[in-house]
């Protein structure tokens, strides 16, 4: 599948995108000699091991091994597939992915979710069209009633579909295949009858725009009191809900890196408060938080706020977000919770408190720490041995899984003094019998082999290829690594802009991938400007094992039956090939 997206394009776009662009837009990068360095953003640390090389267009982590190119870094940062990190280094650099004319049945990844792109497009303008300012549309009084501005509608470009049964089929083309894919995305429904419907008619839309601005799913609010209030897109190829964080894009657009973000649950939530001109507010979807949610809004801000309903509910739905939340509080991040008044959202709230109150609940936030503790302590007795010790089998492996230190030692603290253990060592004590092991990486050594080192070196610095004389000779060898080592010096040859990031793309999906990117990385300590010598040195080595073999051969048929005169005038220009004469 991955090979339908022509290989020249992903050359194109690797070649077009600078790695320290890309990574220092989401990780603030500092330049120290060649390198760049940040903290790891895929390990927890606090001395920066993280490194971006621009010569290489790649990058390592020296603490936990992680490493790649351009499209690595999305799929690993951002958790993206490889389509769409292809269609992220697309967008970023104003290119458009070729089209897979000619395969028309054979359709890849790419085709089918730029199809399925193409056509919520155009439903959600049909969908904005439908809900044109007047006051005799029942969607557009609906929203006026409850107080939605037209600049809100456009912002968010919130829609209508009509009651009626076949509003988009009459009003936009739709062939088989993209009859399939709308049935699909769950917009169009096809009954047992055989008969194709609209599924949201009746409903006002709310279109869920991706990272990019694209419209990848939709959620549905009736008019009436009917069941269910509201249907959202099932998982498309386009839309994953536990990963998609309505009004998001709206915020980081104009925002790239937002000092907080506020999390409600509903749609009109997000929008009443934007309204309000408060703006840094997604909306979860109405459902509950995930572990990628979360990794998602720590992209974006490293402040998240919470807010949930006061009541019993809402603060149960907040004690399993804290759960999930704890093992991505690192050092430099906030989490803190609000909780509304009984019976109220976001909406109904700041529409009664105005902006200044509601941002006033916003300062006086709960800490994620006076949370956890309040609901650790909950049923417990301290004055007694047992409620102590209770607390402690309970809030350990809690504070386990922060991954910050200094947010660490705070709660164990906190935990320290409840317990009325005020000497920290003693502390530390309950956490290290605690202590799961974690896995710490062990680069193993390289053995060096004057394969690996070519191959590493002519990676590092693709430019040698230039500087070798002929390889045709070479291929008799027998030689563990020389074919990859060939490989390699073609592929440096016939592209010779190619840096090392780019040059590993060749090689994702093969077998030959994880050595690779060892040499890529290996610090093979030869000083810059020995390193033509070094790899001529080595190459030089190749060939006298050619002379060698041939030598071999030549003794061998002298003993055995004598040499021509040309044989032995080869020989001896052989021998003193060899001997360095
Ligand atoms: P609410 O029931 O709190 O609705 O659901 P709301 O957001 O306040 O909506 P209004 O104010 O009545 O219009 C919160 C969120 O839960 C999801 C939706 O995302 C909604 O915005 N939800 C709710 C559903 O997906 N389906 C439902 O039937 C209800
Ligand atoms: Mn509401």
């Amino acid at each position: 599948m991955i090979g339908k997206i022509p290989k020249v394009f992903i050359d194109e776009l690797l070649i077009k995108t600078n790695i320290i662009d890309l990574i220092n837009a989401r990780i603030p990068l500092k330049k120290q000699g060649q390198n760049y360095h940040a903290r790891c953003p895929f390990h927890n640390e606090k001395t920066p091991s993280f490194t971006v090389n621009d010569k290489k267009q790649f990058y390592y982590c020296f603490g936990c091994n992680s490493h790649g190119n351009a499209i690595d870094f999305l799929i690993n940062y951002e958790r993206l597939t490889f389509i769409e990190s292809i269609e992220t280094l697309a967008i970023l650099n104003r290119l458009t992915i070729p089209n897979n004319i000619g395969y028309k049945k054979n359709k890849n990844e790419y085709d089918i979710r730029n199809q399925l792109y193409c056509l919520m497009q155009k439903v959600t303008d049909l969908y904005k069209k439908n809900i044109t300012n007047t006051d005799k549309n029942m969607a557009y009084l609906y929203l006026k009633k409850r107080g939605i501005s037209k600049k809100m509608i456009n912002y968010f470009s919130i829609g209508f579909a009509p009651k009626e049964w076949n509003n988009i089929s009459n009003n936009i083309v739709i062939n088989k295949t993209n009859q399939q894919a709308l049935i699909n995305a769950g917009i169009l429904i096809l009954n047992k009858k055989g008969n194709l419907y609209d599924r949201f008619r009746g409903r006002i839309i709310f279109p869920i725009k991706d990272n990019h601005g694209r419209i990848s799913g939709f959620g549905a609010r009736n008019l009436d009191n009917e069941k269910p209030k509201y249907i959202n897109s099932p998982e498309t190829n386009i839309f994953h809900k536990s990963r998609q964080l309505y009004g998001l894009y709206e915020i980081t657009k104009n925002d790239v890196k937002p000092d907080k973000l506020l999390i409600v649950e509903g749609y009109i939530d997000v929008i009443m408060l934007t309204q309000f001109n408060i703006n840094y507010v997604v909306g979860s979807l109405g459902t509950s938080i995930t572990a990628e949610h979360i990794q998602l809004l720590f992209r974006n801000t490293n402040n998240i706020i919470y807010c949930y309903d006061g009541d019993k509910s809402g603060k149960e739905a907040a004690w399993r977000t804290l759960k999930i939340s704890l093992p991505y509080i690192h050092d430099g991040r906030s989490i803190k919770f609000i909780f509304l008044p009984q019976d109220e959202d976001p909406d109904t709230i700041i529409r009664k408190e105005g902006k200044i109150a509601f941002e006033n609940r916003i300062h006086q936030a709960t800490d994620l720490s006076i949370f956890l503790f309040h609901k650790l302590l909950k049923n417990i007795n301290l004055s007694s041995i047992e409620g102590r010790s209770h607390l402690s089998a309970i809030a350990v492996p809690l504070i386990q899984l922060v991954p910050g230190e200094t947010m660490r030692i705070y709660l164990k603290q906190i935990l320290g003094h409840k317990l009325g253990i005020p000497d920290f060592n003693q502390l530390e004590r309950l956490f290290s019998r605690n202590k799961k092991k974690i896995a710490t990486y062990s680069m193993k050594p390289i053995k060096q082999t004057s394969m690996r080192i070519l191959i590493s070196l002519l990676l590092q610095n693709p430019y040698l290829a230039e500087i070798i004389p002929s390889v045709k000779k070479l291929t008799y060898l027998k030689i563990k690594g020389l074919s990859l080592f060939l490989e390699l010096v073609q592929i440096c040859i016939k592209n010779p802009k190619l840096k090392t990031g780019q040059i590993l793309e060749f090689y994702r999906d093969t077998d030959s991938v994880y050595i690779l990117y060892k040499l890529a990385k290996w610090d093979h300590m030869i000083i810059e400007k020995e390193i033509k010598n070094v790899f001529l040195d080595l190459l030089s080595g190749l060939y006298n094992k050619i002379l060698e073999i041939r030598q071999e051969l030549l003794i061998d048929q002298e003993r055995k039956k004598g040499l021509n005169n040309a044989e032995k005038n080869e020989l001896w220009s052989i021998n003193k090939k060899l001997a360095g004469i």
